[in-house]
């Protein structure tokens, strides 16, 4: 199957489903406390996502070939849980780490976002990775423009983690996006630049980066979805929807409580959703 070049139209709509992504992620962000279950934070996000802004969560019976339907609404991972955690009894303690994962569907578009969060103050360590992958994963997004290639994205995400000493997760990938919540292409997040395909206006993929502190070596709980690393050294992800325009990128998942990317000043409204040029 091709890799789908979205019409204007369509993007126009993928911004509306990414920002209502992304603001599913603003209002969660303040019950993320110690003493909340996952499956609590689930509970308010369904909520929101079905009553507050009419879209529906693309998790909720999720089921690729050979899974077993995804039975919530986010996905939940903590600590050394890489991604695709299933919400729960389990209570968040403090110094805990855990990403959030947000699909919505909104006029039959997909919006795809993750952020971590942190359960009270996080040792060092922990916050570091969730920096590092942080940083990784927009320069990931930097480096998507017109003419260049899905490698140039997998090397700078690996170069950078490797760098503060940490390594990527191989087994999950980015992924084109749409009317599908993945389509092609897979973007990996390691690599090398100039390999792979060429990037076109009107691609729109994810780029997610899983970076874990130990080893990169993970592996999947018998409850069909979690994943988890084999040396239970601590996971950290971030997710943005992106779409390759005539100049560079623009990023769809920016919502009014998005973290600016690194080295610019505090979010801004005003700026939230800008183009950002190559
Ligand atoms: N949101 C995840 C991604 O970024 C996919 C989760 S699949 C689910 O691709 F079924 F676990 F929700
Ligand atoms: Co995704
Ligand atoms: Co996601």
């Amino acid at each position: 199957m091709a890799i789908h070049i979205k019409t204007a139209e369509e993007l126009q709509r993928m911004r509306v489903a990414g920002r209502l992504a992304g603001e599913v992620l603003d209002f969660i962000a303040a019950h993320v406390k110690p003493g909340i279950s996952t499956g609590e934070l689930d509970r308010l996000c369904h909520e929101y996502m079905v009553d507050a802004q009419g879209t529906i969560p693309a998790p909720l019976n999720y089921a690729p070939p050979g899974y077993k339907p995804f039975p919530k609404s986010i996905c939940t991972s903590v600590n050394h849980q890489v991604c695709h955690g299933i919400p729960g009894e389990r209570v968040l303690k403090t110094g805990d780490i855990v990403n959030i994962d947000i699909t919505v569907i909104k006029d039959g578009y997909h919006g795809d976002s993750s952020r971590m969060f942190y359960a009270g103050e996080p040792s060092i360590q922990a916050r570091r990775l969730c920096e590092v992958t942080f940083e990784c994963m927009w320069i990931g997004v930097k480096a998507v423009k017109p003419g260049g290639h899905l490698g140039d994205i997998g090397e700078a995400i690996q170069r950078h983690a490797e760098a503060n000493g940490y390594s990527v997760v191989r087994e999950f990938c980015g992924h084109g996006i749409g009317r599908r919540f993945h389509e092609e292409p897979q973007v990996l997040h390691y690599g090398r630049a100039g390999t792979g395909v060429r990037l076109e206006p009107g691609m729109i993929f994810t780029v997610e980066p899983m970076v874990n502190a130990g080893r990169a070596a993970i592996r999947e709980l018998a409850d069909g979805w979690t994943i988890v690393t084999k040396d239970h050294s601590l996971s950290a992800q971030w997710e943005h929807t992106v779409a390759v325009t005539e100049s560079g990128y623009e990023v769809l998942t920016v919502s009014a409580g998005a973290r600016p990317e690194p080295g610019t000043r505090a979010a801004s409204p005003d700026l939230a959703g800008a183009v950002h040029p190559a």
